[in-house]
């Protein structure tokens, strides 16, 4: 792998400006046309371009049914570009070199023709633009193509070239375990699991990867973070949103299978795992493998007593009135799809036995945030609990939108008495880097992928492990009659089961 230390004049910029540039590569993207490659795979393609972080040779081929003229789809991208990207209206120098290697191939993702055309063209192309014939597939496509795309590609011979070949696939990687299992092994008929990159946007955040810097990088935290001291964990994810123009999509996985299943859970094994020996794809993957293992399961008869589920009715988001999740486009009126999910893990493991983590997450909650909070143990009630007691401390990193880290404790108030309260200590991504606007997560993924760096994607036996946790809970729900939906309004923070849920434990939601 390329890896070049450009001069450093800043020695405390060091490490801010390592280059990587991957070797030249095409890749196709099936769904080139849908929201997904508008939103953020060409906005992240063209930032990387404009940090010189692509090879002048790289291309692009967008694969979609829909019928398009070469130039009518450059134009289509140059203003999804201006319209998503971080970093604004595109700069047309660089867009038009970039837009140079962008093509489009027509087709329907059954058709031996259309994938034999594909064939037929990127070979030209790979010839004149000298990309030496290395090739990423990209499936953003519904997921019901992945296993027949992955079968077209190998019938067509194109995973086989003169470089190398790697599949994205993204997720949802199956919607339990039998179906995990299925394509996983359908993959494997034509790629081999290094070849494979099952993405997971969550770990390509910076807030994501500096959880384990912030971890094994510092020698303070690491010895308090463990049953004795640590008295439980909340990660919560919640979304403004709704379901928007994706409510065919969502009908068939709501929020456990959109967001608990992986994201949530990714972002756990990291919070819970044991250092790795090495920082390199295998380790990291190994221990974060063994904390999903370590999860203990929920039954299907015990969903009620570990899990709340929510739909969200109508309400007010940011002073304006929204429908109700069952009067979303493409959702049913009677649908039973949970917009929002409460559940509480126990680990076993030695270092994390009898500390919970309540996971929730949900959409149309009044506030988009992403946070995990370690809470520790309360001081012993001796010295300070008559008067004002002392809070426990809580570390909470802000995984988005306002990326840092606070840790909060318990100061005296100045003056004669001796009142004391909680305050925090913040660091400030922006402010202690200068950097307002980090790469989006897409960005880093795919360059790592096509730098052939698996560390940041989803291992075969990490999504299995998931599923084999999330199935029997699905199972659960499916059996039993879901609460009277909807039972949260928009705005507010999720049913008031969820409240009762976590209180019968002693404990309370976080206010974010
Ligand atoms: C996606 C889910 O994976 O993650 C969406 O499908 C969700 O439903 C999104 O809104 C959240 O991602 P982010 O990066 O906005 O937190």
């Amino acid at each position: 792998m390329p890896l070049t230390e450009t001069s450093i004049d800043n020695p405390l910029r060091k490490g801010l400006r390592i280059t990587r540039t991957p070797a030249p590569c095409t890749m196709v993207i099936f769904g080139g046309t849908g929201d997904l490659t508008h939103r953020k795979l060409m906005p992240a393609l063209y930032n990387l371009a404009l940090a010189h972080l692509l090879p002048a040779e790289f291309s692009m081929f967008g694969f979609a049914r829909s019928e398009f003229d070469e130039q009518d789809y450059r134009n289509d991208m140059r203003e999804t570009v201006d319209k998503f990207s971080r970093t604004g209206p595109v700069e047309p120098a660089v867009w038009d070199t970039f837009a140079q290697g962008l093509f489009f191939q027509a087709g329907s993702f059954d058709d031996p023709a259309a994938y034999q055309a594909l064939k037929e063209r990127l070979l030209q192309i790979e010839a004149e633009r000298g990309t030496g014939g290395n090739r990423v597939f990209y499936l953003a496509t519904p997921p019901e193509f992945y296993g027949l795309i992955v079968d077209q590609l190998g019938a067509a011979g194109l995973s086989e070239s003169d470089g190398w070949t790697r599949i994205i696939i993204e997720k949802p990687f199956g919607r339990d375990l039998d179906s995990a299992v299925a394509l996983n092994q359908q993959v494997f008929k034509v790629f081999d699991e290094d070849e494979v990159y099952r993405i997971d946007h969550y770990l390509g955040k910076e807030t994501v990867q500096n959880i384990l810097v912030f971890r094994f990088a510092n020698g303070l935290f690491e010895p308090l973070w463990n049953r004795d001291t640590v008295d439980h964990v909340q990660i919560t994810v919640g979304e403004t949103v709704g379901v928007e123009t994706r409510g065919g999509y969502y009908e068939t996985s709501g929020a456990l299978r959109d967001l608990v299943a992986n994201h949530m859970l990714q972002v756990m094994a990291l919070i819970a795992m044991e250092p790795p020996v090495s920082f390199d794809a295998a380790s990291i993957r190994d221990e974060k493998v063994k904390v999903l293992h370590a999860i203990r399961p929920i039954a299907a008869e015990e969903v009620n007593e570990h899990t709340v589920r929510g739909q969200y009715g109508p309400g007010i988001i940011a002073g304006k009135p929204v429908p109700g999740y069952r009067h979303e486009p493409k959702v049913a009126h009677d649908s039973t799809t949970e917009t929002y999910v409460a559940m509480r893990l126990m680990l076993d493991t030695c270092r994390g036995q009898g500390v919970p983590f309540y996971l929730r997450t949900g959409k149309r909650l009044p506030k988009r945030a992403t946070e995990i909070a370690i809470q520790f143990k309360a001081p012993p009630k001796v010295l300070f609990h008559r008067h004002t007691p002392a809070e426990p401390n809580v570390l909470a990193m802000n995984i988005q939108p306002d990326e840092g880290i606070s840790l909060r404790f318990t100061a005296k108030v100045p003056g004669m008495t001796n009142q004391i309260r909680p305050v925090s200590m913040d660091f400030r991504y922006g402010t202690a880097f200068g950097v307002e606007d980090p790469p989006e997560a897409y960005e880093r993924l795919l360059l790592d992928c096509m730098l052939g760096d698996g560390t940041l994607f989803t291992r075969k036996d990490e999504t299995e492990a998931a599923w084999t946790l999330m199935t029997p809970i699905l199972d659960g729900w499916a059996e039993t009659p879901p609460p009277p939906f909807p039972n949260y309004q928009s705005g507010t923070w999720g049913p008031t089961a969820a409240d009762q849920f976590i209180a019968r434990d002693g404990r309370t939601w976080r206010r974010l």
